[in-house]
Parts: structure tokens; C-alpha cells; sequence
């Protein structure tokens, strides 16, 4: 897998995976479109053979403490070989950078393979927000990783996932 740091340019493709990976919740064009061109983000993607096979985006403003784990997704044909586990260590690797102490996110109650990748990087569920997901009627589980603790305990676990 190489992973580099997404631009504008890879809207497109970022879209058609993004509807395929989430239907019935996608962002909209006009939202990932800012998100690829907010200096208060981060997303990289994930290319084989030249076609882009996943993104991932985190939301981190300088001079904060805390950041967000925005998104991240991959084609079904390459889920489950330990992308989506690089993919967000490369994210938590920008985050640690960026001097952020804690990360979120939220994912859906119904979606527990993210959710165990997740927890075995470290996040925690700190609440929920009820029926969350329209129109699927969904609870968001949002989950906090104490990354500064984290890199404390393993000095060389957030550089594990750096751009390549
Ligand atoms: C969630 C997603 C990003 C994970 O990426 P992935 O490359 O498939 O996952 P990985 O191979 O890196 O596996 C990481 C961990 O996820 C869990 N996992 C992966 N596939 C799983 C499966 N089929 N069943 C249960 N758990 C699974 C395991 O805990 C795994 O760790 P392990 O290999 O040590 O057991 C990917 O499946 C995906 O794009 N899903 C659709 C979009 C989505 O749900 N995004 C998350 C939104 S919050």
C-alpha cells in the first residue's frame, strides 16, 4: 500500500468511495471539498496500482489539544488485510505532530468492525449520542483516545503508520 497526502484533486475518487462506503449518510461533494482544503485538516489516501483504494481524514486545529478522527474508509476488495489499521495510525501519527493530547470520533452502534479497530488502537467510548444516524435511526458511539498517554506507554506506536 502507499499512502500520500490527499488533495483537491482526488475528489472524485474519494467521493465514489465514500458513497459506496457509506450509503444513506455520504458527505456531500461541497463538504468533502472543504474538508480536502481546510488547513485544519489532514486527509491522506491509499493508492495500489495507481487507483486510490482508501482516505482517511482527521480535523486538528493548530494550537489545539484535541483533534477528530473525521473519516476513514476503503473499497470492499481491500478491507481486512491491515490497511484501515495503517491508514489510522497515520492519522494519529499527524495528530501527535500537531501536539494534540486526546482524539475523537464517533461510529455508528451498528458498525462493529470499525469499532474493534478502534478499541484495539486504544479508544475508549466516552457516550453516545442517540439515534445519531438519520435516516437509519443509528446511535453515534463517540470514543476518545488519550494519545499523549498513549505514545507515553508505547513511544513508537503513533510514528507506526507515517506516509510513506
Ligand atoms: C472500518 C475499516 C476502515 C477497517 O479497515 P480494514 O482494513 O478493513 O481493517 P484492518 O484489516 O486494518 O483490521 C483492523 C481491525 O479491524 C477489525 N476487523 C477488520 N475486519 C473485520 C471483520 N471482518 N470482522 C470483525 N472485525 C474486523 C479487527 O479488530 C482488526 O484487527 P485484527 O486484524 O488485529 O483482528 C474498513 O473495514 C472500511 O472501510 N469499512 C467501511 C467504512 C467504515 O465503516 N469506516 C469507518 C467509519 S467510523
Amino acid at each position: 500500500m502507499t499512502l500520500r497526502p490527499a488533495s483537491v484533486a482526488d475528489l472524485d475518487a474519494i467521493m465514489s468511495l465514500e458513497r459506496a462506503s457509506f450509503p444513506g449518510d455520504a458527505w456531500s461533494d461541497a463538504m468533502m471539498r472543504e474538508e480536502l482544503g481546510s488547513p485544519h485538516g489532514w486527509y491522506v489516501v491509499d493508492e495500489e496500482a495507481g487507483r486510490l483504494v482508501g482516505y482517511g481524514g482527521l480535523r486538528a486545529v493548530r494550537g489545539a489539544t484535541d483533534a477528530d478522527i473525521q473519516t476513514i474508509a476503503l473499497a470492499p476488495e481491500v478491507r481486512g488485510r491491515g490497511r484501515g489499521r495503517t491508514l489510522l495510525r497515520a492519522l494519529l501519527a499527524e495528530a501527535a505532530q500537531r501536539g494534540v493530547d486526546d482524539v475523537f470520533l464517533e461510529v455508528r452502534a451498528d458498525n462493529p468492525v470499525a469499532q474493534a479497530l478502534y478499541l484495539s488502537e486504544g479508544f475508549l467510548e466516552v457516550g453516545r449520542r442517540p439515534r445519531y444516524y438519520q435516516p437509519d435511526d443509528v446511535d453515534a458511539i463517540v470514543m476518545k483516545l488519550d494519545l499523549r498517554g498513549r505514545a507515553a506507554l508505547e513511544p513508537s506506536a503513533a510514528d507506526a503508520g507515517a506516509c510513506t
